[in-house]
């Protein structure tokens, strides 16, 4: 019997970090209200109004202004830490939904830099995309792929309305990468849960030339249901009791979205990792980034039972339990 682990992970944040400060100066609002309302302090900007633009995004230059060179600094950094080389590697998946360009996908520029040429694709399913990434690498790993460099990373200041105030304070960018590797035994993948529901594609949505549209109220109260619901599911097909989760990696959209999820699943709220409050909703970057910081901080010890679950525009859900293993 064979299953998937992970064997490496790392992270990339553009330099520029835009404060609460910062965003007032642009509507009015205030550090207060952002904080209360969402649990951000600041988050880490590729583009947008406090950052000079960047000169080309093919091929992806250094200096980590692209979802693009986000992408190759956190999967050379999974790939360092996973002691593998590109060739060793089955297929790269970048997920995003803030793509450098329409055509080609992302991941094949993503795959160059790092010297790969066995597979590449991105994967869009919004904020719920990492998740859906760990299934679709788990599942290909299972079909014989060995190794797959799952990838999350985004610029979401590129799709921001910055003269909207009722969300332009929640966005921010970054990657989170991981080496998804074959494993004997059972695995790390003991249940998972997809879905979406595309009736609700008009509570969040950008058009290609204009910024993001949300349905902020709206998209809340869903969030909160689809990210219990759907943990609710995985736990049930895993068979994993809520009390055997030691950390909760919820999709960081907002600190009360995580919050709620976490009270109605019955989870304290020491147990949800979380790196909103310094990076803000990163989308597909959010749940590698929180639970990358997690491993850093020694939150997490090998047999642990973590619980991933993030939701998106689409509306897309999705949620997997995670037994920790080295490798
Ligand atoms: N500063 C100050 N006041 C503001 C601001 C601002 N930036 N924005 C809105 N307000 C005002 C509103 O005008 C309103 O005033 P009114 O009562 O006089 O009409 C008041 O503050 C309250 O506004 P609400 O929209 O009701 O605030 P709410 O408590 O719903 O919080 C928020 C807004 C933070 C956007 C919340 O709805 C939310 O987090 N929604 C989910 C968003 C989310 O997670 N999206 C991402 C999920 S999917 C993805 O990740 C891509």
């Amino acid at each position: 019997m064979t299953g998937v682990t992970i064997t490496g992970w790392g992270t990339a944040l553009p330099e520029r970090v835009v404060s609460n400060d910062d965003i007032a100066t642009l509507f009015d609002t205030s550090d207060e209200w952002i904080y209360e309302r969402s649990g951000i302090h600041k988050r880490h900007a590729a583009t947008g109004p406090f950052v000079a633009p960047a000169a080309s995004v093919h091929p992806p230059e250094s200096g980590l202004g692209t979802t693009g060179t986000l992408a190759v600094e956190a999967g050379r950094r999974a790939l360092e830490k996973a002691g593998v080389g590109p060739e060793e590697i089955g297929l790269v998946i970048v997920c995003t939904t803030t793509p450098d360009q329409l055509i080609p996908a992302n991941s094949a520029s993503v795959a160059a830099a790092l010297g790969i040429r066995s597979g590449a694709m991105d994967l869009n399913a919004a904020c719920a995309g990492f998740t859906y990434g760990l299934v679709t690498a788990s599942g290909l790993v299972a079909a014989g792929a060995e190794r797959v460099l799952l990838i999350g990373a985004e610029t979401l200041t590129r799709a921001t309305n910055w003269e909207d105030r009722t969300n332009a304070f929640l966005f921010g960018d970054g990657a989170g990468a991981v080496v998804v590797e074959e494993v004997t035994g059972e695995g790390s993948l003991l249940g998972w849960d997809l879905g979406v529901d595309g009736n609700l594609v008009h509570l969040l949505y950008a058009q290609h030339s204009s910024g993001m549209v949300m349905r902020g109220k709206e998209v809340f109260r869903r969030a909160v249901l689809a990210t219990v619901e759907s943990a609710t599911a995985s736990l049930e097909r895993a068979k994993v009791g809520v009390d055997q989760i030691s950390l909760f990696v919820p999709h960081q959209a907002n600190a009360r979205i995580m919050e709620a999820a976490a009270h109605r699943l019955g989870l304290p709220s020491e147990r949800i990792a979380s790196v909103i409050e310094r990076t803000g909703n990163t989308s597909s970057a959010s749940i590698p980034l929180a639970l990358i910081d997690a491993l850093e901080h020694g939150r997490v010890n090998n047999g642990d039972h973590l619980l991933l679950a993030g939701f998106g525009a689409g509306m897309t859900w999705a949620s997997a339990v995670w037994r920790w293993q080295g490798r």
